[in-house]
């Protein structure tokens, strides 16, 4: 199936989230430093939005660094930190001019993370929000139940009661995306690692043993016609 083919097909999925995992494993195994790693992964990103974006599946979720990899040796942190500095210049080139809003999840005002970057990440959260094209969303110093608490949180301070579902999605960094449809995860590990807990609990998962600096526009092919392929009840009878 080519890629034009896949384009057409009904059963695309609207809001992809990828798990960009392996980039250290990738490194070790050519002898390089693990910043290598993340330098080369950052690379295949770039490339994987613009697939995405080409294939008109709408809304694009990346776990770019969670809230429990500060626990990871800080020269590591500081490397990351840089590339986020640069991946948020290069967005902010690339998309200033075109239909993309680019959302940030995860906690911009932890102080650990570099001031520069809380505030380029403030500033095009701010100047795109009025697009309603291609949602982008990197999530860094992101937490699936720091997200949930915070959400009790705000509601609590604001006085709500009988919270519905919808009202309590009004407080997540979701807020504005479909539905997440389909989460892909390299590098061969087999959990959520704080992932969306609330968002996926319909999603399909895909787990590829590739390491993310490899993964390759054959490889998010297989993922997606694997995808096309499953069979989603949502606890009802279909099929
Ligand atoms: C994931 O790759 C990328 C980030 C955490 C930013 P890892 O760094 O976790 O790579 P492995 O899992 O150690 O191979
Ligand atoms: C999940 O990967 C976070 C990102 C990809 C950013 P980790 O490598 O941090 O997850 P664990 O530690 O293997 O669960
Ligand atoms: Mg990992």
């Amino acid at each position: 199936m080519t890629f034009e083919k896949l384009k057409q097909d009904p059963r695309m999925p609207n809001h992809i989230a990828l798990i960009i995992d392996g980039n250290g494993r990738w490194a070790k195994h050519r002898g390089l430093p693990r910043s290598m790693g993340h330098k080369v992964g950052f690379e295949t990103l770039k490339k994987h939005i613009e697939y995405i974006q080409d294939l008109g599946i709408k809304n694009l979720s990346i776990y770019c660094f969670s809230k429990q990899n500060w626990n990871r040796p800080q020269e590591e942190v500081d490397y990351l930190m840089k590339l986020f500095d640069e991946m948020l210049d290069e967005y902010k080139i690339k998309y200033m001019d075109k239909d993309v809003r680019i959302v940030i999840s995860g906690d911009m005002d932890d102080e650990r993370i570099p001031e520069i970057v809380r505030k380029k990440a403030k500033d095009l959260m701010e100047s795109t929000k009025q697009k309603t094209g291609f949602i982008l969303n990197p999530c860094i110093n992101y937490g699936g139940r720091e997200e949930i608490l915070n959400a009790v949180n705000t509601l609590i301070l604001n006085g709500e009661k009988d919270i519905t579902e919808e009202k309590f999605e009004q407080h997540l960094y979701t807020r504005d995306m479909l539905p997440l449809d389909l989460v892909i995860r390299t590098s061969g590990e087999q959990r959520t690692s704080n992932y969306m807990p609330w968002q996926a609990t319909y999603s399909e998962w895909y787990f590829t043993k590739t390491l993310w600096p490899s993964f390759s526009k054959k490889d998010l092919i297989k993922a997606l016609k694997a995808f096309m392929k499953r069979n989603r009840r949502f606890g009802a009878i279909k099929g």
